[in-house]
Order: C-alpha cells, then sequence, then structure tokens
C-alpha cells in the first residue's frame, strides 16, 4: 500500500509503498477512505510524542471501511463503514472499567504508538471496545473529524468543560479544535468568543456561532481583552492551540470559579507550561484536561450530528492526497490554516 513516511524527526516525509498492515486478533484493518490532518500529527513529526518510533507512518483521525477482522472480534465485519476514536482503550484495564476509556492504562493510538492512517490501510486495536458505527447518510470525510478534533471538543467543553447555557465560552486557537469548540459550546447555548491571530480562522468561528471574535495579533493582553468583552470573565475557557501564551491566556481570561480546560498540546516532550497558580487558588479556578472521547460517549453526539444541530461537514475547508501531506505538515509549522483538511489516500487511483 502506499504511506505518507517519515524517517527522523522534522525532517521531510516521503509517500512510498509499505507492506499492508495485517489485523491483530482482537483488532482489524480497516481502509482508509479519510483521514484528517491534525496538529497532533504535526507534533508527532516534531518529535514531542515520546510514543513514536521510527520509522513512522502518521494519521490518527480517519473513517473507513472494515477491510479484515481477528479471529476474537464479534461485532465488526468486512464491508462495515466505521470511526475510531484515536484513544484506542484496551477494555479491561481500571480506567476502562470505570468507563474512562479515553485515558485507557494500555491504550494504542494509530499514528503514535503504531502505523497510522496516512495511508491506504490502517490495524485497529480492540474492534470490540473502539469501534463506531459511521451512518450511511455520513460522508468519510465528515465522519473522520468524529475520530480526534470533533469529538475531543465534544467532550472537553460538554463533559470536562461542563458548559451550560447562557455562559461565556472563549475558545483561545480556532483551527480544527476550537472551531468545533466554537459550534458545540454555541449549540450548547452558550456565548463564544473566538480567539485567534487569524481573520479567516475567525470568520469560520462567526459563521459557526462565535458571538465575539477576537483577532489577538498585535494586542499586549488576550486575557484582559476576554474578560472586557465578557463583563469580568469567561465562565469555561479552552487553549484549543497549546502554548505557553494560550494556556495563560486561557487562564487568564477566566472569571471566579470559572473552568480551564487544556486540549491543545504543549510544544514539548515534556508538555509542561507555566499556569497561573496564585490566580487559581484566589479565584477558585478549576484546571482540567480533556483527552479524546471514548467510543461509548459517541451516541448523544451523533445523533445532534443526524439531527443538523452540529455540523462537522462545514468544517472540511481542503482535500488533499497523499502526496500533499509532506508539504502540509511543513506548512503547519509556519503561516496557519483554516478549518480542516482531509487527506483521500487513494485519489490518484479513484
Ligand atoms: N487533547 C486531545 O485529545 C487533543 C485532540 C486533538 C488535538 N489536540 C491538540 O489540539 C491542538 C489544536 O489542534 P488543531 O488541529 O485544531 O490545530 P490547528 O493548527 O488547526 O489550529 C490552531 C489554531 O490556533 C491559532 N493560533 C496560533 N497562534 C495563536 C495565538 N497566539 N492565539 C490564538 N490562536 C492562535 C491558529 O491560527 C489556528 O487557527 C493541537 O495542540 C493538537 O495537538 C489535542
Ligand atoms: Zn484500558
Ligand atoms: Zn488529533
Amino acid at each position: 500500500m502506499r504511506a505518507v513516511v517519515f524517517e527522523r524527526f522534522g525532517e521531510p516525509a516521503q509517500v512510498r509503498d509499505v507492506p499492508d498492515p495485517a489485523p491483530a486478533p482482537h483488532g482489524v484493518t480497516v481502509r482508509v477512505e479519510a483521514t484528517g490532518l491534525c496538529r497532533s500529527d504535526w507534533h508527532g513529526w516534531q518529535g514531542h510524542d515520546p510514543d513514536i518510533t521510527l520509522p513512522h507512518v502518521p494519521g490518527h483521525e480517519l473513517a473507513g471501511v472494515v477491510e479484515a477482522v481477528g479471529d476474537r472480534v464479534t461485532g465488526w465485519r468486512p464491508g462495515d463503514r466505521v470511526t475510531v476514536p484515536f484513544v484506542c482503550a484496551c477494555g479491561s484495564c481500571g480506567a476502562c472499567a470505570a468507563g474512562d476509556q479515553q485515558v485507557c492504562e494500555r491504550q494504542t493510538q494509530p499514528g503514535f504508538t503504531h502505523r497510522g492512517s496516512f495511508a491506504q490501510y490502517v490495524a485497529l486495536d480492540h474492534a470490540d471496545v473502539n469501534l463506531v458505527a459511521v451512518p450511511e447518510e455520513m460522508s468519510f470525510a465528515t465522519a473522520a473529524s468524529l475520530g480526534c478534533r470533533f469529538a475531543t471538543a465534544f467532550r472537553a467543553v460538554v463533559r470536562q468543560g461542563r458548559v451550560a447555557a447562557g455562559e461565556w465560552v472563549a475558545v483561545h486557537g480556532c483551527g480544527g479544535v476550537g472551531l468545533s469548540a466554537v459550534m458545540i459550546a454555541a449549540a450548547s447555548g452558550a456565548r463564544v468568543v473566538a480567539v485567534d491571530v487569524s481573520p479567516r480562522a475567525l470568520d469560520l468561528a462567526r459563521k459557526f456561532g462565535a458571538a465575539e471574535c477576537l483577532d489577538v495579533s498585535g494586542v499586549p493582553d488576550t486575557a484582559a481583552a476576554v474578560r472586557d468583552l465578557t463583563g469580568g470573565g469567561a465562565h469555561l475557557s479552552l487553549d484549543a492551540l497549546g502554548s505557553p501564551v494560550t494556556c495563560a491566556a486561557s487562564v487568564g481570561s477566566l472569571r471566579r470559579r470559572g473552568r480551564h480546560v487544556q486540549v491543545g498540546l504543549l510544544p514539548s516532550e515534556s508538555g509542561t507550561t507555566p499556569v497561573p497558580m496564585a490566580r487559581a487558588i484566589a479565584l477558585e479556578l478549576e484546571i482540567l484536561g480533556s483527552h479524546g472521547m471514548a467510543a461509548h460517549d459517541y451516541p448523544p453526539m451523533l445523533e445532534l450530528v443526524r439531527s443538523g444541530v452540529l455540523r462537522p461537514d462545514l468544517l472540511v475547508t481542503s482535500t488533499i492526497p497523499l502526496d500533499g501531506v509532506p508539504d502540509a505538515l511543513e506548512a503547519m509549522g509556519a503561516a496557519p490554516g483554516a478549518g480542516v483538511t482531509v487527506i483521500d489516500p487513494w485519489s490518484r487511483t479513484r
């Protein structure tokens, strides 16, 4: 099969032939029909993820058709249309027993712990625990975003962030995760302040329901600007980029007893960043993390998509072939994109 491969961190990736994957006894292989380019792929390529061994095939946000099934899989057959949370849980550890598959103790992640979906086929573990059926009427490009950024934003806003109607929600960074969060928070009845440095990203945020759009290029104090716009601060604020600047701005954006949710990965292997803890104490802030979303939590989100309340299809702004991935990864380090880029691994052969 054809796949995107990198041999060294940060050096140009290549597209070449590699052996097809085989399913584990508890796993499946999926023919990848669409796979999203997420900033986590860029972090992996830059060497920020200690799970990656070289050479490596990135890609973790995918949808496709089950191709082959391991002997121990009971719930899935070749031909099934599926997506998968990028955190593939084991189904049997303490976290899984508690229903917290998104933080499984023995998780695997395509595109990080093993070869991923920037390829024509991908192997996925523990299929009975992790696969999610994609409805017939949903396109694969739309379904791909449910494998990572849209589902991650859903959990970050609804479950970890506990959004409520009428609250102010600040979203720092309006890329794939942030725009999804804007749409989900607005659909929950919140008033959203979208924060970005890209006018194109903010145009999309407005289209997806943001009440206020704040271009912070050249703004000396983003947190103060958000507090001004929201009459004292947001109830909930997300760092949906992942940087020392956006993390501190998000925490600084909050009113008393507000909730900060860190979704963006920090640009280093340690993932550490300074947080203004004096403010967290004095204002009784909550500092939370959010990590993907378990397969069993998908049905309420899928129902909101089915009924048209949530429109992940609108997030997709471009589709590229596998050959376009090396340059697209490179571009993520420089200028910001806008919306979600989806890869079609079969576009040369269709
Ligand atoms: N926690 C999880 O489970 C999880 C899941 C998916 C992605 N992520 C992480 O979430 C982050 C976002 O991913 P993405 O694919 O949406 O990224 P993206 O590249 O699509 O979007 C990032 C956005 O941030 C904006 N930005 C840049 N500098 C800014 C600044 N100073 N202030 C405000 N905005 C700024 C960019 O213009 C862009 O619109 C990444 O770190 C990714 O690794 C985490
Ligand atoms: Zn587990
Ligand atoms: Zn992702």
